[in-house]
């Protein structure tokens, strides 16, 4: 079954050329188009210096590569951003080697299955750690960087899970994923007179590696066929998007053509949100 588009060619052009960028989440559960993948590479050939972060260096390896392929310059720093500290130094580690940092992209996050009865509140607590408070803790240690150069842009990764019921209980992930979106919002507002922008991204039901990794597994007793099928019968414009999809809202989010982007989202879905049948 084919229900994935291959994905559009970007005109890259410069656009982000001579800007420093940290992507968390930079690697991806398996091989392929995961969003952070996506973005970093994107990003480099469109001129970014990529600052990958992910607490799995094993997992940013291919993202090395990719980045390189493109003729693209990367460094990759481990680290796990639910961590105050471990952020803090991930953050100071950038400023030293590049003396500044440009844009920011939150990428790292994920779903546990379960509403409110079936999730375990270690998994609760758990799951507002990956999709919440990794995204306020990298925006506590980048903004007086960016405060002191007097311009940056963030770009955090939410769900449209965060905005609609997507097909199944994952209430944490639901709720930390809206918050997410207002926490870009109220920091986009704070931030603006500094010269900040504060944007995301609210991707749909993508084909990622995420998809035959964890997914499946959870949703369809490992039968990828059956859940891809499930997923891209909710998808209007009938194929599934991937990481090169949030990849590209991103770039423009991050990019000076957005000079008047600020505290909103572009929801990259296929017109799954736009659907009330
Ligand atoms: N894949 C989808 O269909 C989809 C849809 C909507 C939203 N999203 C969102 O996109 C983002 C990325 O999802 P994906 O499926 O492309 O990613 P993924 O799960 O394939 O990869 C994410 C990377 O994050 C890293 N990571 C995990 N925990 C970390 C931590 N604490 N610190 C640092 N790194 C950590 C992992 O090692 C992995 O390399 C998430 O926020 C997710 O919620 C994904």
């Amino acid at each position: 079954m084919s229900t994935t588009q291959t994905s559009a060619t970007t005109n890259t052009n410069g656009r982000l050329q001579g800007k420093v960028a940290i992507v968390t989440g930079a690697g991806c559960v398996g091989p392929g188009w995961g969003n952070g993948r996506a973005v970093a590479v994107l990003f480099a050939q469109a001129g970014a210096t990529i600052f990958a972060v992910d607490k799995n260096a094993d997992a940013m390896e291919e993202t090395i590569r990719r980045v390189r392929e493109v003729g693209g310059a990367i460094s990759a720093h481990t680290c796990d951003v639910t961590d105050s500290a471990s952020v803090a130094e991930m953050v100071a580690a950038c400023e030293a080697q590049y003396g500044r940092v440009d844009i920011l992209v939150n990428n790292v996050g994920g779903s546990a299955a379960g509403g409110p009865v079936a999730l375990a509140e270690d998994k609760w607590d758990a799951q507002v750690d990956f999709n919440l408070k990794s995204v306020y803790l990298t925006c506590k240690h980048v903004l007086p960087v960016m405060e002191k150069q007097g311009k940056g842009a963030i770009v955090n990764t939410a769900s449209t899970s965060g905005i609609r019921w997507t097909g199944s209980a994952q209430v944490a992930y639901a709720a930390c994923k809206a918050g997410v979106i207002q926490l870009s919002r109220v920091v986009a507002v704070e931030y603006a007179k500094k010269g900040i922008r504060v944007n995301t991204v609210v991707p749909g039901q993508l084909h990622t590696p995420m998809v035959e990794v964890r997914l499946a597994g959870q949703r369809s007793g490992g039968d990828v066929d059956k859940l891809l099928e499930s997923r891209v019968a909710r998808i209007p414009l009938g194929f599934m998007g991937d990481g090169r999809d949030t990849a590209n809202a991103a770039l423009f989010l991050a990019s000076d053509e957005a000079q008047f982007v600020t505290g909103t989202e572009i929801i990259v879905d296929g017109g799954m949100t736009a659907r009330c049948d």
